[in-house]
This record gives C-alpha cells, structure tokens and sequence, in this order.
C-alpha cells in the first residue's frame, strides 16, 4: 500500500544495544527486556524492521527508546507501541502549551493538538503557502497556520464550529476586547447580585422605560426562552444569569467573542455531574448529590452560570491578547457549508486568495459512528438559534458503525476530497489525521484520485475528557494521483 517508508532512518537514530544502553542509563539487559516485550522495534543497520537479528546486525532506535522512557516515566506505559513514530507522541508537552491562547476558547470533542499541527507544517511547507482544512472545526490548523505566516481556509458543516474558529482567527482591538468583556461581566455581577439581594432590586441598572423593575425583567427573559432543553438544563437561577448575559450581546462590538464565552460558561453550567461534561446523558435535579468520579467525592451540579463568567472572562482576554501578538497578517478564511459541495473556487475570489491554488491539506476528518458533532454543543444551538445541519454531518454518531455507514462514510469522505482536488496544486500535499481502525483510507484515496505516500503513527495521550484508555492515530500523507 505504502510508496516509502514511513519513518525514515534520520528519525530512528539507529544505535546498536550497548549504545543504547549506556546512552540512556539503562543495561543492555533492559534493552533486550523491552524488544522480548515487544515495547520497541529491532531494526537492521539500514533501520528496516526485522524478526530476527543475524550475528552484529541488531540496531534499535534511540528516538523511539527514548519516547517509551519518556512515557513509563509519566505511568502512559500502556500507550506506546512499536513503530509509532518518535517524535509524534509530544508526551513532554504539558497541558497549558497544548491548550496555549486561543486554543482552550472553548473546549471541543474531537480536535487536535496545535504541536501535531506545527510539527508538519514547519517540515512540509513554507511562508505564505495555501493551507486547506475541509473539515475544520475548532480551527486548529487556521491558528497554527497563521501563526506561521500561512494563508488558511477551512470549511466545517457545523455553524457553531465555523464561529469558534472565526472567534479565534479573528484580528481584535485587545484594549477594546478585554473593556467589553470586563464591562459585560460586571453587569451581569450586578444582575446576579439582585437575584440574591432583593434591595438590589432598585440599582438604575434594571429601570428603564420598559422594565421598571427587577421582576418585570426577570420575566421578560424568561418569556423569551423558548428552549425546552435550556430550562431542564440548567437551575432557575444560572439560566437567569445566562439569559441576561445574552441580552447585553447585541451592544458590544465584538459579539461572537462574548457568545463564545457565554456558550463556554454555559457549558459548564449544566446540571450535570462535574466528570461528564463531554457527553452528559441527562441532567441531574437541582441540589442532587452524587458521587464525583473527578473529585472522588459527594458532589451537587452547579447552580450558577455566574462562577464561570467570571473564571472565562479574563481568561479569554489574556488568550486573546496573547494570540495578538504571535499573530500574522496572512487571512484565515472560515466557510460554513459541506466539503462535499461547496464551490470553494467562487468562495476564494472574494478573498486575497482569488486565483491561487491550495499547496497543502492538513485535516482531521469526523470518524465512522464516534460523535456527532452538532449535538456536542446542544447548549450554543439552544442559546443562539443557529441552524443545524446534522444530516450533511459525515459518519455521525447517530448513524452508527454498521456496514452502510462504513460504506456512506468513505462515499462521504472522498466526495471532499474530489470535490477540492481541482484546486489542489500538482504538487500538494495532503495529510488525513484518523484513526482508522476499520482499515478505510486506501479505499478513500483511491476513490479520491489520491495516492498514499506515508502513513505517520502516533500514541494519542491525556485525551482528558474522552477516558484514557490506549487510543493511536494515523496521519496519512497523500499525493495526487496523477
Ligand atoms: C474531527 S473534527 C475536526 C477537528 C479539528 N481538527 C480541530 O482541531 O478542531 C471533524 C469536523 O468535521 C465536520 N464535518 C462533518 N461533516 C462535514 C461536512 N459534510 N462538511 C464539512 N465539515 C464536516 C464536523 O462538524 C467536525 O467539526
């Protein structure tokens, strides 16, 4: 299937057991303990792999040894396998550069880590090319990208995916950004203070022609909340406190960026056990107790959105204000529509990018049957009224794993890429990160009129809000086919 090898011997750095050993303070015993226990690969001097070594010929790789060490050091033994590429696993990276500035605006299911990202970007293309992410997301590949001086595009089906990315790819008037959101916060403080000081109530904040008063108001949001789901979802009092925070949007400047922490607040602020805020199944009753996987203790849901406003808030300005200043100038231009059909030529000529062609694809598609992407932030779609699209999702959760999905799935996938190939350059390449268990990229790339080159592997560790058991990727690396 694969046209070269995946690894190549600069990336093995290939040493004999004795180097090995005394190399990374270890006996040759160790070394020949961990390849019995099938922990790392042998190779032969030209770094092939090999069942069995003839006399002298045995070589291990020291990059690869030296990410298994890395990870039995952190106790993530369980997730290193043979052949996983060594430098792909990022086990050193801590969590506040994995999730650094705009990155952790608001959690999302599902994406990946910017070091993935720049890892292959800095090695396979160069300032100011063309980078295309079909099923984009949160818009990982759009910052990385535009922090290395890289034009970007992305296109999701989802409406609230394509405004966190524009959110995070936007250009923004720091000063004026942390003023609105601060400003924001304190009405809301104020809002909330009234709720539980009724003499409060008469603060000029909540007397205008309309409302004279605390109750009117009050009533006012909640007769505009038409969400079944927000009311079951959140006690009386945080949904007051959201609704009001909603109410303020429209006179602010930078609207999305306050929907995006209104929505992250939000998110928090379910009625839902603290461990299971990924994929809640139904919301527990205000003031239930329950045992906290997360905090090994009796824990009560939350009852306020306030708590989170405020811990959000200044986060988002500081991440903000940080991006700003690793930013470039090169567009970042996020579509709201399905790969599958998009007419992503005429999208681009009312850009700067009218008339150029992508040099590189750099994506993470959805999986057969794992998630349903617009049901993750059912909470934003209830707040905003965006519309959904969940029957142009490719491989939702919803539809399962069977055969016909597996069989929709790789229709679906490969109609993406037919659909963006004639806006690919001769030259481009196109990485596919997937976990692709079911063995259905060579079908796609075939279908796609792409080949494959390269296929990357790597141990996917501190997946925090999906379990941590053993999960491994690929990132294929694909070619026109000519
Ligand atoms: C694995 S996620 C991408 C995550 C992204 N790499 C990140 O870091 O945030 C897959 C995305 O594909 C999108 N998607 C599914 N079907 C699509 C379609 N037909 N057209 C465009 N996007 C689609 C989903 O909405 C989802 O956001």
């Amino acid at each position: 299937m694969l046209g070269e090898s995946w690894i190549q011997p600069d990336d093995l750095q290939l040493v004999t057991l004795e180097e090995a050993a005394s190399l990374v303070g270890k006996t040759t015993h160790n070394i020949r303990d961990y390849i019995q226990r099938g922990r790392i690969g042998k190779y032969d001097p030209e770094g092939l792999p090999i069942a069995r070594a003839r006399n002298g010929e045995l070589r291990v790789s020291l990059k690869e040894l030296r990410a298994f060490l890395a990870l039995v050091d952190q106790s993530l033994e369980k997730h290193h396998r043979p052949g996983l590429h060594p430098e792909l696993g990022f086990y050193d990276v801590p969590e506040h550069q994995r999730t650094k500035h705009v990155h952790r605006l608001h959690p999302y299911l599902g994406k990946f880590i910017p070091q993935l990202v720049e890892w292959f970007l800095a090695r396979y293309f160069k300032e100011d090319d063309v980078i295309l992410d079909p099923f984009m997301g949160s818009g990982t590949t759009l910052v990385q990208g535009n922090e290395m001086k890289m034009y970007t595009i992305g296109i999701d089906i989802s409406p609230f995916n394509c405004l966190i990315a524009r959110v995070k790819t936007a250009k923004y008037d720091v000063a004026r950004v942390r003023r609105e959101i601060l400003e924001a916060e304190r009405l809301v403080s104020l809002f909330s203070r009234c709720l539980v000081e009724p003499e409060e109530q008469s603060s000029p904040l909540f007397r205008d022609a309309q409302l004279n008063d605390f109750e009117r108001l009050k009533v006012a949001l909640l007769e505009e909340c038409e969400s079944e789901y927000l009311r079951t979802w959140f006690a009386p009092w945080a949904l007051l406190e959201m609704l009001y925070y909603r109410s303020l949007i429209p006179s602010y400047h930078y609207q999305d960026l306050l929907r995006v922490i209104l929505s992250r607040a939000a998110r928090s602020s379910r009625l839902v056990p603290h461990y299971d805020l990924a994929r809640p199944k139904a919301p527990l009753a205000v003031g239930e107790l329950y045992w906290c996987r997360k905090h090994t203790k009796c824990c009560m849901p939350i009852e306020d959105c306030l708590t989170k406003i405020h811990a959000y808030s200044e986060d988002t300005a500081r991440r903000i204000a940080h991006f700003d200043q690793l930013r470039s100038d090169r567009t970042a231009t996020a579509l709201q529509a399905d790969s599958r059909t998009v007419d992503l030529k005429s999208a681009l000529d009312t850009t700067p990018l009218a008339g150029r062609l992508i040099t590189g694809v750099f994506t993470s598609p959805p999986y057969v049957g794992q998630i349903d992407y617009h049901e993750q932030h059912l909470y934003a779609y209830e707040l905003f009224g965006f519309p959904r699209y969940d029957d142009l999702e490719i491989g939702p959760k919803a539809r399962g794993t069977s055969r016909q999905a597996q069989r929709e799935y790789i229709e679906g996938i490969a109609g993406v890429f037919r659909n963006v190939r004639p806006l690919l350059h001769q030259d481009a390449r196109v990485f596919i990160v997937a976990n692709d268990r079911l063995g259905l990229y060579p079908e796609i790339a075939a279908r796609s009129g792409l080949r494959i080159v390269t296929e990357f592997r790597r141990a996917v560790t501190k997946r925090t809000e999906q379990g941590d058991d053993p999960y491994h990727e690929s990132i294929f690396l694909m070619v026109k086919d000519r």
